[in-house]
Formats: C-alpha cells, sequence, structure tokens
C-alpha cells in the first residue's frame, strides 16, 4: 500500500493505493475486500449499502463477489444496492447499468428488489434524475446527504467517473443528488449520482484496468488538481476513505 500524500486531498484521507499483477488479481482482492466490509457492517449490527458502478467492469468483479460469497455470514436481505449512474434505456436493454448487476449479482445473491434503487432511464434524463433524487433524498430520510457504505466506481480513460464527463454540468451540482448528465461516449442520454453523494460515502474505490487507462490514472494520481479536466480528481470523501484499485499495466510505477 502507497498513500498519495496531495494538496488537494489533505483535507481528508489521502488515497490509498493497491495495485495487483494481473486484472484477475485485482478482481479477486476487490471482490474479497468488498465481502469483508459488507460482513463487518453487518457485524456491527447495521445494514450495507453500496453505490455500483457501471460500464463493463462490473460483470467480472460481480462473478467473483457472488463466487467468493460462500460461508460469509452476509444477510443479502440487509443489503441495499444504489447505481453510480445509468443510461437512458429499458432496464432489460443491453447497454444498462442495471441489467448488468441485475444480472451478475442480485439475481444470483437473490437480493430482495425493494433493497434495489433503480435508475429508471428509461422515463429520460431529467425525470429520471428527479426521480432518483428523491430515491436517495428518502434513504437518507429526508436529513442531509445519503450516507452510503461503499460507492464502488469506475474510471474512464478521459478520467470520467460514473458518469461525470470533463468540463460537465454534473461537475458544478452540489445540491441535487442525481442529475441528468450529457450524452456518453455509446451516444446515450445519461443520469449520474452528483459528488455530494460520493463525497459523502464512508468508503470510495475507484477501479481502474488496463493500459489504456495508464496515462488517465497517471493524471488522476500524479497530476495537477483539475478536477474539470479529470472529474474523478474531485472524488474525495471528508471523512471517508478512498482507496484506488490498479493492475500493473494502468499503475506500472508500484
Ligand atoms: C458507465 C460508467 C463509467 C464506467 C467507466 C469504466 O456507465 O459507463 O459508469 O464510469 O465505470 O467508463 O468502464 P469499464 O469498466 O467498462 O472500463
Amino acid at each position: 500500500m502507497r498513500d498519495i500524500l496531495r494538496e488537494d486531498w489533505r483535507k481528508g484521507k489521502p488515497p490509498r493505493l493497491n495495485v495487483h499483477n494481473t486484472k484477475a488479481g485485482l478482481l479477486d482482492a476487490v471482490a474479497g475486500e468488498f465481502l469483508e466490509l459488507a460482513g463487518s457492517c453487518q457485524q456491527a449490527g447495521n445494514s450495507f449499502s453500496v453505490i455500483m458502478g457501471g460500464g463493463r467492469t462490473p460483470g467480472v468483479l460481480n462473478e467473483r463477489i457472488v463466487l467468493f460469497s460462500g460461508g460469509r455470514g452476509i444477510d443479502w436481505g440487509r443489503v441495499f444496492i444504489f447505481f453510480s449512474d445509468e443510461r437512458c434505456v429499458l432496464p432489460g436493454h443491453s447497454d444498462s447499468n442495471y441489467k448488468l448487476i441485475n444480472d451478475t449479482l442480485i439475481g444470483p445473491l437473490g437480493i430482495p428488489g425493494g433493497n434495489v434503487f433503480r435508475i429508471c432511464g428509461e422515463l429520460g434524463s431529467l425525470e429520471a434524475a428527479s426521480d432518483y433524487n428523491k430515491k436517495l433524498r428518502d434513504f437518507s430520510g429526508g436529513v442531509g446527504v445519503p450516507v452510503i457504505d461503499l460507492a464502488l466506481l469506475g474510471f474512464g480513460g478521459d478520467g470520467h467517473t460514473a458518469s461525470l464527463f470533463p468540463r460537465s454540468r454534473a461537475l458544478e451540482e452540489f445540491d441535487a443528488f442525481a442529475i441528468a448528465a450529457g450524452v456518453g461516449p455509446e451516444g446515450l442520454e445519461r443520469v449520474t449520482v452528483t459528488y455530494p453523494v460520493f463525497n459523502s460515502a464512508r468508503n470510495v474505490w475507484l477501479i481502474a484496468s488496463g493500459e489504456e487507462k495508464a496515462g488517465a490514472v497517471r493524471e488522476l494520481v500524479l497530476g495537477g488538481y483539475n478536477p474539470t479536466g479529470y472529474p474523478a480528481q474531485g472524488i474525495c470523501p471528508v471523512p471517508g476513505n478512498l482507496v484506488y484499485w490498479f493492475d500493473a499495466t494502468t499503475w506500472p510505477q508500484a
């Protein structure tokens, strides 16, 4: 583990780097830590709430979570699932982040539908964002920002996370918990959860693997503080913990 002390992160805990030799080793480790965290939350008498990231990585990660879940004593009826962002498609659409998480995690683990807070992208971005803002506000009991146990986020090669895209309007949203995020690289309207929710989480894990992301990851970790250009730099939970999970092709400096 290496701490990175950065001026802009000094106000919170500096991010920690977990670097694994291969993508498979990285995902094994994240899945194990996910289950450990869920178990420790429940052993403390609490539920476990998680914001699942989008893209394709969650699919292969979830397969490991399910595979390793046996014998952990986790009560999946006390696990609550949120989503970091969504494309404005039907929930059964191949581009739906919900579909991937439902097929690979919610279904296999039997997480009750009442515990799953979907971004209803099919409503269109404005209505879906308003609806999700309400869902998040209700989860916080209507008081302040919802405090989620774990935000498990992906990272794009342009420095985005969730659907917080460079130079986008969503980067300036600090009141609403969810907002219309514009059009993603696949050409679909998006909805994203906003910085206040991510930065109020008790734990934020950002996962990046693959050589194609190495340049953006280096900028994220070692570049000047520029969250407009690299929105993932704006993820700095206080007082929560921030962990970067990389493989060796993404962070060869290890
Ligand atoms: C999305 C995501 C996005 C994703 C990254 C990484 O809906 O696309 O939320 O932020 O996590 O682009 O995607 P991969 O895991 O597919 O590389």
